[in-house]
């Protein structure tokens, strides 16, 4: 009679315990690995005489961090290159732009404007800045267990190094721009995408048409749609705004996951 009137006391405080033990000890509650704000941690290094922003712990796995048009020069990208080394990764990201990022917000770009910041690289120069970054890894670190997140302009490369013969076969990318079809094609790698509701740059047709691209590969993919953000909202979300907060760092969880299951 005791116990029967006791039972649902001791449920309750059971739960509670277990509740409070779930937000301390499991890692699924735990998003302190992303930071929004702060001071970066990382260092730059030049290595054949491209600039690399280097950060994380020693560790057999890395990531190849690939940059929007903001570049390393960023706050926003460092922060979160940051991240993935809290996340147990070394990372490496290269300076894509030889110094000269965009300076214009991609808002604030005209179409002409973009198009002829974009046209000042070509993808086989891009790729030759990104080979410095992976020869960093592979070759002065001594990493063989690589995968690669891109954002944005960086997000088609991400695909670009899926492609066979590069030695790496995990990547991510959110809101890619510019992607081929090719790319697509071609990708030999577990691949992950991130995608905003919002993103002019990769609207509904397009994204379906990433999709049946992707089924086609064979390749283990997954594809998030993220709402109530815009293309950049993987770096540059406003975190002031809780739904573009979330999709941020959800857009990095997803990142770490694929990487943790597919490295
Ligand atoms: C190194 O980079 C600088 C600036 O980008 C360039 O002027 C120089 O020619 C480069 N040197 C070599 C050896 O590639
Ligand atoms: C990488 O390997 C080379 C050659 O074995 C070695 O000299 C070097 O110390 C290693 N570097 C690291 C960071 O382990
Ligand atoms: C996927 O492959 C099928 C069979 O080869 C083809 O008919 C279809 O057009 C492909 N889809 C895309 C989007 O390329
Ligand atoms: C960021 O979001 C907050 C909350 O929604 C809003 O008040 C603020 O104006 C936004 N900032 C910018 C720069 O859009």
């Amino acid at each position: 009679m005791l116990g029967y009137q006791l039972l649902p006391a001791l449920w309750s405080i059971g739960f509670s315990l277990a509740a409070a033990a779930s937000q301390q000890d499991c890692p699924v509650a735990d998003v302190s690995a992303i930071a929004h704000t702060g001071d970066s941690v990382g260092e730059e290094v030049v290595h054949n005489n491209v600039t690399l922003y280097v950060t994380g712990e020693p560790s057999d796995k890395a990531v190849l961090y690939l940059t929007d048009i903001y570049g390393i020069q960023l706050l926003e990208n460092r922060l979160l290159a940051d991240s993935f080394g809290r996340a147990g990764y070394f990372v490496v990201a290269p300076d894509l732009f030889n110094g000269t990022p965009s300076t214009l917000d991609l808002n604030e770009m005209s179409p002409t404007q973009l198009k002829s910041f974009l046209a000042a690289v070509t993808p086989e120069e891009t790729d030759a800045l990104i080979a410095v970054g992976v020869d960093y890894l592979r070759n002065v670190k001594n990493i063989t267990k690589i995968a690669t997140t891109g954002y944005c302009f960086g997000g088609r490369f991400a695909f670009r190094w899926l492609s066979a013969g590069t030695g790496i076969n995990v990547g991510f990318a959110a809101h890619p721009s510019n992607l081929q079809n090719t790319e697509i094609t071609a990708v030999k790698g577990a691949v992950g995408v991130a995608a905003a509701d919002g993103d002019s740059l990769m609207p509904p047709a397009r994204r379906a048409e990433i999709e049946a691209l992707l089924l086609n590969t064979t390749q283990p993919y997954t594809l998030s749609l993220y709402g109530s953000v815009s293309h950049g909202f993987g770096v540059r979300a406003n975190v002031s705004d809780p739904r573009q907060k979330f999709g941020k760092e959800q857009a990095f969880f997803q990142a770490v996951r694929w990487f943790d299951a597919w490295l």
